[in-house]
Parts: C-alpha cells; structure tokens; sequence
C-alpha cells in the first residue's frame, strides 16, 4: 500500500491543514511524488496552493463540484519544481459533506494508485470523513493545541479511532502552537508525555506570525517562514516530517539540495 497519513482531529484549528501542507511540501522536496487529499469541506488546503490548471485556470485552485471525481491538478511551487518532486492536489468541494465513508475511502484510493505518499486533510469533527480517512492511512496523526478543550478532544480521538477503526492504527500525536516558556505549552508537553508516552512526537510546532499568514502567500509556512521569518517554524516542520517519514518507513536516504544544480536557484531555504 501507498504509504498514507491522514491529520485527525475533533476541535478545529490544530494545524491539520497546516502540517499536511508542510509535511508534503517538505516530502515532494525530497523528490517524492506526494498527492494531498483534501477531505475538508472547507478546502483550506485546496485554496491556499498556487498553480495553473489544465484550463488556464488562476491561484488559487477554485473547490471542485464533485471532488471524488475530479482529477488532481499539479501544485505550482518553484522551490518544489526546483529540487525535482511533484505535488498533487485532489481538491475539496461541499459534495464531500455528504460522502460516505467507502466513498471517502475510494478517494483516497485514487491518490494513492498515483503517487510515492499521500497526505489526507480532513475536518474538525468525527464523522465519516475522519473515520474513513484514518481507515484508508496506515499512520493518524492528531495535531493538538495546548489548551484543555484541545487536549480533552486528543482523549476521544485516540478511543474513537482504536473502536471504530483498528485497535492497532498506528496513531501519533502533535502538539501544535506551541510557545515557548508559556506555562500552557510546558504542562500540554508533559500532560500528552505522561498520558501518551508512545504517541507523542518530539517535534513540537511553534507558535509563529509567519504561520498564521502562510496561506495568504499561497505558500506552505515550511517555505514561507524559511523565507520571511525567523526559520524555526520551517526548521519544525522539517523535523516532524523526518519523524512522520520514518513513521510511514519512506526511503530516508532522501536527496540533498547540495547535489542539485537547479537547487540553488530555488531559494536561501535549502538543507
Ligand atoms: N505556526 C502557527 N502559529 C500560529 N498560528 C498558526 C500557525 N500555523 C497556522 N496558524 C493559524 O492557525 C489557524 C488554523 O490552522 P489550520 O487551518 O492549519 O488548522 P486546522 O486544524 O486545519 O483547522 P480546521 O479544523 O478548521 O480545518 C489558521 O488560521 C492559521 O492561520
Ligand atoms: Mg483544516
């Protein structure tokens, strides 16, 4: 099976659609062939990517009427272009609101027929759309933030996920937003390393301004803050993807910008 990992959650704004962005653009960088699933309604991933359709069609891609059927486009980012991956996109559209979850499943199938590693992004809430998600990926990854409500919702995730899914899916967690020195970060990281000592990655994600404004550059804040920030935000997103890449067993012997001509011309963000 296509290696795939879908970001789960029951409360929204975790990052989700954030990490699933950074971790693909961070996977295609590495030469991957990486396609992006995007199962939320809302289509966050879907309109914060640029790039040009078979039709001409303008940035940032438009929501399809019936994504289960509409075929992917390809991302349009240099700095991906550049070190030889690719990026496709399944968009989203309010059709899938009323998808089932063999339906939901079939979709992700059709990423999967096609690409090195799928990344889903998925809704705040457990429904069909997460269940059939987590069904379809062999690694769930729950990104929480340190607030209570949040790290309540990591409890059910997890229960919902072992009942209703496989009592064996590999699942992991990540706190997300975190700031450093803040009271409510510390105790989140020890509340989720007591609870979830197995779980819990060691990357955590930062709080950062370059984070919250990414998308409206149409740029994934793995390459955006490399950029205009401060470069810890990217340089976390790096390091979860090294952990969710070895998680998913992808080949860890990746490319280096080093060896690439074109590289250079991508950016100052290279490894
Ligand atoms: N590193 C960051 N630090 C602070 N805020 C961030 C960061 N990254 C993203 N944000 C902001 O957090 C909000 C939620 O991010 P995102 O859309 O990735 O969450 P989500 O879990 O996908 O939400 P939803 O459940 O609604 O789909 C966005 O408005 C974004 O601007
Ligand atoms: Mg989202």
């Amino acid at each position: 099976m296509t290696p795939t990992v879908a970001f789960i959650g029951a409360k929204g704004g975790t990052l989700k659609s954030a990490c699933t962005l950074s971790i693909a653009t961070q996977f295609a960088r590495r030469g991957l062939r990486v396609a992006i699933v995007d199962c939320d309604p809302q289509a966050t991933t879907t309109r914060a990517l640029p790039g040009t359709g078979e039709d001409g069609e303008e940035v940032p891609y438009r929501t399809v009427a019936d994504p289960l059927e509409a075929p992917p486009v390809e991302v349009m980012l240099e700095q991906v272009r550049a070190l030889g991956g690719t990026m496709l996109l399944f968009r989203s559209g309010p059709l899938l609101w009323k998808a089932r979850q063999d339906e939901i499943v079939r979709h992700i199938q059709r990423a999967q027929a096609v690409a090195d590693v799928v990344l889903v992004d998925t809704v705040p809430v457990l429904g069909d759309i997460s269940l059939a998600s987590a069904t379809a990926a062999q690694l769930v990854v729950i990104p929480t933030a340190p607030t209570a409500d949040d790290l309540d919702a990591v409890d059910h995730v997890v229960a919902a996920i072992q009942e209703s899914v496989d009592a064996d899916k590999h699942i992991r967690i990540v706190l997300t937003k975190v700031i450093a020195g803040r009271r409510n970060s510390r105790d989140a990281l020890e509340l989720l390393s007591e609870k979830f000592p197995d779980l819990l990655y060691s990357t955590t994600i930062p709080h950062r301004t370059t984070g919250e404004t990414a998308n409206m550059y149409l740029r994934p804040a793995v390459l955006y803050d490399a950029i205009v920030g401060d470069g810890s935000l990217a340089t976390a997103y790096k390091a979860l993807a090294e952990e969710i890449a070895a998680d998913l067993g992808l080949d860890t012997e990746w490319k280096t910008a080093a060896t690439s001509g074109a590289a250079s011309a991508a950016g100052r963000d290279l490894e």
